[in-house]
């Protein structure tokens, strides 16, 4: 093995706030955050689709802004503040607003798009929020064409969403 491969595959701490917990695992230089996530974290409600930066199964968001898993690396994100889908219900199991809506308009089949939908979605929400604007439907469909949902015909996720941007 050549000195540049072995370089290349050294390990490196990461040290960052996941869910509001403090964490550290170790990467190499090309880990990506969905595979540090998953692989050293143990984290595995964020899912990898295309790997590519369209399907977006894998959304967290990244000091607040979503983010595409795929297409970050894990040293990326060193002390910054990255949030998953377990970090969205109370520590007690009680599912936030916006996955209570999802579960009561049945926004998911498979499940395999849900993570990063509601993590895009979760910061979109907090962003009208602030501006204090009600979206329309089309605005939460054009929100959504980041994302590809195979099941549900996006329907009961619009009305999941409509609901939570109109509570
Ligand atoms: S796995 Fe990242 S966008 Fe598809
Ligand atoms: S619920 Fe199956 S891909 Fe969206």
């Amino acid at each position: 093995m050549t000195e540049k491969l072995m370089k290349a595959q050294t390990m490196h701490p990461v040290t960052l706030e996941v869910n509001g917990h403090a964490r550290r695992g170790h990467a190499s230089p090309r880990m990506l955050l969905t595979d540090f996530l998953r692989h050293e974290l143990g984290l595995t409600g964020t899912h990898v689709g295309c790997e590519h930066g369209v399907c977006g199964a894998c959304t967290v968001r990244i000091d607040g802004v979503a983010c595409r898993g795929c297409l970050t690396l894990a040293v990326q994100v060193q002390d910054r503040r990255v949030d998953t889908v377990e970090g969205l219900a109370d520590s007690d199991g009680t599912l936030s607003q916006l996955q209570a809506a999802f579960k009561r308009h049945h926004a998911l089949q498979c499940g395999f798009c849900t993570a990063g939908i509601l993590m895009s979605s979760a910061d979109w929400l907090e962003r009208l929020k602030q501006q204090g604007h009600k979206p329309t439907e089309q605005e939460v469909r054009d929100m959504l064409s980041g994302h590809l949902c195979r099941c549900t015909g996006y329907t009961p996720i619009v009305k999941a969403l409509m609901e939570v941007a109109h509570a």
